[in-house]
């Protein structure tokens, strides 16, 4: 006999629907946060996103334009760790070294010869570089217009530099709005932030600060350099965490999908040791066995989901997993029963299977902090895949770390695994980020609305849900009109 059996069924976040409360002109959509914790800091502090959605960490989903945009638009994407460390390190440096207000750049002295100036150019993508002296001081700017690398060569920088006496600067500024006024007033494209000594603190561009102006939930760490997020597995993190590191990684997701391990606890704290300051999520677990396991071996947040993924088949090939929805709820009474001893919340992050605003907003109001998404982010422009047509229908790759395809990269690796947890397939190209996540996000503040909530916390605190019966969620659906094109547009999808 097992040592347990449930009885009773576990459900899917479609099971459920939310009932509204009084809504009030303080609820409009308007007023509604969607800001909300993505893990803890070992320090004490809290990372929160403004848009509480994760891009998953898998091949087809999130590499750096994904990560970019996404950070961009308040959330942020996991950078995949199914590939070489170099190559994941690169990929948190670039998104790292996307600007995003204040640059620290890179400066040149006044002797070195325009050639290598020009050679920096081309290396590190800039086009403007500040020529300080040994000290630090600014001495003047050079750009691209300033010089001819093949008639300037040999030419030190001092010679062609725009002068300091000739350059408006910004003397310790650190506020985005004083630095755009400056900019502005001096019909300038780049502006020297120095601090009391003339000593160069960083550059700030217009075209950043409209950029900064455009995404005001832009997420950006204290040098606003866009938050970056990566993937860690229970292998190769000796080698791989200091990579990431040394990358500028901000936050760390040990990737697993069944973190209730001892590999996991050792892999936390081997990096707790490591790098102490740097915040990691733990998972995946479905029980709040699970919770209380990651969460006393250090994880700052605890990701929740096994078998639900739209591309995998671990509940087919090994019989394990849980329904999302039933997983989430087990893992929030744990991380609620933690709270209540201890003051401190944990985020939770709801994982695999997630279609679609309702379904987020259900998590969420479940009790998630936040969401991870693969298929919908597969979708999008920015994912790293090409998009093909088939059958006059444009679609992305989208294939499951588990799959065969995604294991090519190290065979090595998967010597061991027999079968595969995962496939490979196509979902239908949607266009940009930018044009689908706004309005997943007003969908999700239109349901909070409803029920009377302005935040996350509120959701939690305050949300009435109610299981649905399959007839129910039947007649939620379009049914019994004939739509000429549209979901229901064939007989079988009428009732009677
Ligand atoms: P989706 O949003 O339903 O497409 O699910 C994405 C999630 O599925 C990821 O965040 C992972 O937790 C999980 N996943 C990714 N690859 C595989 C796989 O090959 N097998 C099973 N689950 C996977």
């Amino acid at each position: 006999m097992a040592r347990r059996i449930h009885l009773e069924p576990s459900r899917t976040l479609t099971e459920f629907r939310l009932l509204p409360g009084l809504t009030t002109r303080e609820t409009s959509i308007d007023q509604i946060s969607l800001a909300s914790p993505l893990v803890l800091c070992p320090d004490g502090g809290t990372i929160t996103l403004k848009t509480p959605v994760l891009a998953a960490a898998m091949q087809s989903v999130s590499g750096p334009r994904m990560g970019i945009e996404l950070a961009r638009l308040g959330g942020a994407a996991v950078i995949y760790c199914s590939q070489p460390i170099a190559d994941e390190a690169a990929m948190v440096a670039k998104i790292k070294a996307h600007k995003a207000g204040f640059v620290e750049p890179q400066a040149v002295g006044p002797e070195t010869p325009l050639r290598e100036v020009d050679a920096l150019r081309r290396r590190e993508g800039y086009s403007t570089f500040p020529v300080v002296d040994v000290k630090g001081h600014l001495l003047g700017l050079i750009t691209r217009r300033d010089y001819d690398a093949r008639i300037h060569g040999d030419v030190p920088a001092k010679e062609r530099m725009v002068p300091r006496a000739q350059l408006d600067v910004g003397v310790a500024i650190t506020d985005l709005e004083e630095a755009n006024a400056l900019l502005i007033e001096g019909h300038r494209a780049v502006l020297p932030i120095v601090d009391g000594d003339d000593r160069l603190l960083a550059l700030v561009f217009r075209k950043d600060i409209e950029d900064h102006l455009d995404n005001p939930d832009q997420l950006v760490d204290e040098r606003k350099r866009l938050l970056a997020v990566a993937a860690v597995n229970t292998h190769d993190y000796e080698s791989r965490v200091p990579a990431l590191v040394d990358a500028g990684v901000d936050v760390l997701v040990i990737d697993s999908s069944d973190g209730h391990t001892t590999f996991q606890r050792d892999t936390l704290a081997w990096i707790r040791r490591r790098s102490p300051s740097l915040p990691v999520i733990g998972g995946n677990v479905i029980t709040g066995d699970g919770f209380e396991y990651l969460v006393a071996a250090g994880a700052g947040a605890v990701k929740v989901g096994m078998g639900g993924g739209s591309m995998c088949i671990t509940q087919e090939q090994k019989g394990t997993g849980r329904g999302l929805a039933t997983a989430v709820m087990d893992v929030v009474a744990a991380r609620d029963r933690y709270e209540a001893k201890t003051g401190v919340h944990v985020p939770v992050i709801a994982d695999g299977g997630v279609v679609n605003s309702k379904d987020v907003v259900i998590a969420l109001a479940l009790g998630a902090d936040a969401i991870m998404m693969g298929r919908f982010f597969a979708r999008m422009e920015e994912s790293p895949t090409e998009s093909v047509r088939i059958n006059d229908r444009v679609m992305k790759p989208y294939w499951g770390e588990g799959s065969a395809r995604a294991r090519e990269w190290s065979p090595a690796r998967y010597r061991q695994a027999a079968f595969v947890e995962g496939v490979e397939g196509f979902v239908e190209y949607a266009g940009k980020l930018r044009d689908n996540l706004p309005l997943l996000v007003t969908k999700v503040k239109a349901a909070m609305s409803s029920c009377g909530c302005r935040t996350i916390a509120e959701l939690h605190a305050n949300a009435e849900l109610e299981l649905v019966s399959a007839l129910a969620i039947r007649e939620g659906k379009v049914h019994d009109i004939l739509q000429l094109g549209g979901e229901a547009d064939s007989l079988s999808s009428w009732s009677t």
